[in-house]
């Protein structure tokens, strides 16, 4: 049979394969590895994976990548990031190093809403310029599939201008990219002390105006959602207003998803788990009583161990206890220019395997398959399985487990990305 491209000689094919559903529980230390394998891939597609002797009696291609040994693994999915942007938030990396709050900074007027400002006087092609950048690093550092928020607008234009970019950077670049509405990430500096009224214009308007743009758009055909998110937080949205947001949402079409317990237990977990978000991401507040909620329910739980590395904290979401009580994990980055400016999906791994406990096998599945499930992506992204999406990247070494062991360099040595190498 014919292909476009087969990869030989692998020495570790690390599948992460589950093609029905996110892993939960100790499901999450399954990698499935075929020693000595082969891929075919034809197109985008993946179209036979095995032992490399059967593969290659089976399979003719015109492009052969012999990787000598080494490790192949899907592709990176980071599900959780703030990337379309402008300017940087350099003297509060200074300040907070000096012992300021995050949440301090917002509540003076810095924090998301410096970045706001900086991101309403940008242009859509500086916006798109910057984006590019960024996701050429996320790229470099293995990601091959990403979800981008808007969230720096915070009025109905701005906001609408993230989502042209959000799409325009996912018909340009390799990335595939899904996008999520986050109009309710803050309250803007013109509906201070009316944050209600700034609610009512998000559900009234923006989010409308959002789904519209949405059914519009290239998203559609090609099979990819679009979700709706909440940062629900001291200083954000409250649980009402936040529950009044993922109900317009929910009912105008969007998935969904909250930021939540990032820093103060609101009960945003069991609000996201009740209201049927795809995810709840943050969960470092999380209560022993909502993981339980949380292992019952089909919501996958996404940890952020680099915004915690990145605030100088020790304390982490419990992702071992949530693993251990059963909850479907899933790891992202959340790369944005407060939190954490980290492009890098091979340092959350890092960082979630020392600091959250989690073994290279379960960190693995959290970076890949399940971070795909959690921006509706699991049957086609995620795994290396035939008939997926061939995102895949060889990595040097020999064993798997290296990603999460090295830190600080690169391991990710070529990015198959829909069946080119980039
Ligand atoms: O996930 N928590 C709110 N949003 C982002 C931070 C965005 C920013 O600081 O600009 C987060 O941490
Ligand atoms: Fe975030």
């Amino acid at each position: 049979m014919n292909a476009d491209l087969l990869i030989t000689n692998i020495g570790q094919l690390v599948t992460c394969t589950s093609r029905d559903r996110p892993k939960r529980g100790m499901e999450m230390q399954e990698v499935d590895i075929i020693p000595s394998a082969a891929v075919a891939i034809a197109g985008d597609k993946i179209v036979a994976l095995g032992r490399m002797d059967e593969i290659e009696s089976a399979y003719f291609a015109s492009n052969t990548i012999d990787v000598r040994g080494r490790v192949i693994c899907p592709g990176f999915v980071d599900p959780h990031t703030h990337i379309v942007f402008a300017g940087d938030r350099l003297n509060e990396f200074e300040l907070k190093i000096r012992g300021a709050e995050y949440l301090e900074i917002l509540a003076s007027g810095g924090g998301i809403i410096s970045t706001v400002l900086n991101t309403r006087s940008a242009s859509a092609e500086e916006l798109f310029e910057l984006g590019l950048k960024r996701l050429d690093k996320m790229m470099t550092c293995g990601t091959t599939t990403a979800e981008i928020k808007t969230g720096y607008g915070l009025e109905t234009d701005t906001e609408l201008k993230m989502l042209q970019v959000i799409a325009l950077l996912d018909v340009t670049h390799p990335i595939d990219i899904v996008p999520t509405f986050l109009a309710a990430h803050t309250i803007p500096p013109e509906f201070k002390g009316k944050s209600n009224k700034y609610v009512e214009l998000i559900c009234e308007e923006m989010l409308p105006m959002a789904w519209n743009w949405y059914k519009q758009s290239h998203f559609v055909g090609l099979g990819r959602p679009v979700f709706a998110d909440v940062f629900l937080e001291r200083n954000a949205f409250d649980m009402e207003q936040s529950r009044r947001i993922l109900e317009t949402a929910g009912s105008l079409g969007f998935r969904y998803k909250a930021h939540v317990d990032q820093f103060t237990n609101l009960g945003g977990s069991s609000l996201g788990i009740e209201a049927g978000a795809t995810s709840i991401d943050h969960l470092d507040a999380i209560s022993d009583q909502e993981i339980l909620l949380l292992a019952k329910s089909g919501t996958i739980g996404v940890v952020i161990p680099p915004e915690n590395f990145n605030a100088g904290k020790t304390q982490f979401a419990p992702a071992r206890r949530l693993i251990d009580s059963g909850c479907a994990v899933a790891l992202s980055t959340d790369y944005n220019p407060g939190s954490a400016p980290c492009p890098s999906m091979p340092l959350a791994i890092a960082i979630a395997c020392r600091y959250q406990k989690l073994l290279p096998s379960e960190a693995l599945n959290a970076a890949t398959i399940n971070a795909a499930f959690s921006i509706g992506l699991g049957e086609t992204h995620g795994s290396i399985e035939v008939g997926k999406q061939a995102d895949l990247l060889i990595l040097d070494c020999e064993d798997y487990r290296q990603i999460a062991y090295e830190f600080g360099g690169n391991l990710v040595t070529t990015v198959i990305k829909s069946g080119r190498e980039i």
